[in-house]
């Protein structure tokens, strides 16, 4: 087992085990609601798929927009462009709400054009999960190739993501390729950062909300420069070596 995993699964296990004990502990998080199952007569789950669910959860919501974010800041940098077009969305929105100070509401999120095209291109070019895997059921014909029945299939999004027959120079970034463009909700044979048909990312939506309010704070309240880091590798998975640190000043 990789290192990381080892410590992460001892720290889980020592929740879980902090949580049995306490029967009189209310249903606060998710891996209470888990726990609350384990405790039936005839719970869905072992304490091994419960630790292992929680540990895939962790992995597959923190890392993932973690990354995301990290990657987003660095082509904002790198586009001050992008970032003035931002800004410009989001100091009207600001403009527009009888108290500044105000939490981003659902109506505010949802006229957020050009936001939730910046968060398409950056997911597009973030390749966060750089291979899906699915079994065939049965023999699939493609193209005169067969996949036969039994075989692990991996799908691979970064080779549709940066094909240049489907995005015109394919490694810039540029929000606007996605104007006037029909919303994505699901995958679609173009598009698979979130993966598509049934296992399609439960976290799509909340990812785009996390991504749209990280950005509306960061364009409104405040300035940033680059501190260090900020070189990429992918491993295949994309990984900040060195960090990527910054700045943040307070606007105005
Ligand atoms: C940038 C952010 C994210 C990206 C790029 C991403 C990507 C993906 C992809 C490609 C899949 C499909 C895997 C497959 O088909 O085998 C997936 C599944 C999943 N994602 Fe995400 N994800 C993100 C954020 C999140 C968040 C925030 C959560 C939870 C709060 C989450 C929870 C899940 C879960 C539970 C599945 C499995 C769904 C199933 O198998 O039915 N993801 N994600």
């Amino acid at each position: 087992m990789h290192g990381g995993r080892k410590k992460a699964m001892k720290v889980l296990k020592g929740m879980m085990q902090e949580r049995m004990a306490d029967p009189e502990r209310k249903c606060e998080d998710f891996f209470d609601h888990v726990i609350q199952e384990l405790r039936r007569e005839k719970p869905l789950l072992t304490e091994t798929i419960a630790l292992d669910l929680m540990f895939v959860l962790l992995f597959a919501s923190f890392e993932t927009t973690a990354l995301a974010l990290t990657l987003g800041v660095k082509l904002l940098t790198e586009n001050p462009r992008v970032v003035d077009a931002l800004t410009e969305e989001h100091e009207a929105i600001v403009r527009n709400r009888e108290d500044p100070d105000a939490a981003v509401t659902w109506a505010e999120y949802k006229s957020m054009t050009f936001t939730a095209q910046v968060i398409m291109e950056i997911v597009r070019l973030a390749n966060i999960v750089p291979g899906i895997f699915r079994k065939a059921l049965q023999d699939v014909e493609i193209k005169g190739y067969t996949v036969p029945a039994g075989w692990g299939i991996m799908v691979c999004p970064p080779a549709v993501h940066l094909n240049p027959d489907i995005y015109e120079d394919p490694l810039a970034f540029n929000p606007w390729r996605w104007q006037d463009k029909p919303e994505i909700t699901g995958g679609t044979k173009h598009f698979m950062a979130f993966g598509g048909g049934l296992r399609f990312c439960v976290g799509t939506d909340l990812t785009k909300v996390l991504m749209a309010t990280f950005i509306h704070n960061l364009v409104t309240k405040y300035r940033w420069k680059t501190v260090k880091g900020g070189n990429i590798v992918r491993t295949p998975g994309l990984g900040f070596p060195d960090g990527f640190d910054i700045q943040l000043f307070p606007k105005n």
